[in-house]
């Protein structure tokens, strides 16, 4: 499969970071291949215009979809797989990655008369500072999927999956040491089994 990985984390010193080069690696060793948007680094515009607004909001078709935005979409359209790699902020995905929604999932491209093409598959590698049972018990996990897999991708991909690598907020070093090898071999099964 061809994989586009939209990948949004501030910082290269960080866990999320080694858990993007795992899932790389396993991508790889299963002998797929693969494109990256690095939202940081790229310094993607994550905030919608207002002209942008307008056309997205009012369904009509100028102004024409920015090339930054195009960009983006022509690199869904070229891919057979999907897969965000992010850490949670406040239960949701970093606004860098949020703003990459509002932007290019334009009318005309993933709403509307879709130019989207229907991918394989869509998957969320999460980072998170709380275990994956503390987020569950609270509900957090059911929201994040809800808005990831329920409305962002819904039916435009075949397969919609989110896994959350836990356990690894700097307050609790004790437990993010202890999880940090079994969250790496997870990120690289998932690239692997993807
Ligand atoms: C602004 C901010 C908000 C965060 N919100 C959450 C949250 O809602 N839930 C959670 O489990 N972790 C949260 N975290 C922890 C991050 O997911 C954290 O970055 C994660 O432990 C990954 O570590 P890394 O930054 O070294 O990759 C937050 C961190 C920051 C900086």
């Amino acid at each position: 499969m061809h994989v586009f990985i939209v990948y949004a984390h501030p910082s290269e010193d960080s866990f999320t970071r080694q858990a993007r080069d795992k899932f790389i690696e396993g991508l790889l060793a299963a002998g797929h291949s693969y494109v990256l948007s690095d939202l940081y680094k790229m310094n993607f515009k994550a905030d919608l215009s207002e002209a942008e607004y307008l056309r997205d909001a009012n369904y009509r078709d100028y102004p024409p979809v920015a090339a930054d935005v195009l960009e983006e979409q022509r690199k869904i359209n070229a891919c057979d797989a999907l897969v965000f790699i992010y850490p949670v902020f406040w239960t949701e995905a970093p606004a860098k990655l949020v703003g990459w929604f509002d932007r290019v999932w334009t009318y005309g491209f993933a709403y509307g008369e879709r130019g989207m093409k229907r991918l394989d598959k869509a998957l969320c590698l999460c980072i998170a500072g709380k275990s994956p049972e503390d987020l569950e018990r609270c509900g957090e996990l059911a929201a994040m999927r809800s808005v990831m897999l329920g409305d962002r991708i819904a039916d435009r991909a075949a397969a919609g999956q989110m896994i959350v690598l836990g356990s690894t907020a700097k307050k609790n070093m004790q437990a993010r040491e202890a999880n940090w090898d079994k969250n790496l071999q997870t990120a690289f099964r998932a690239g692997l089994e993807l």
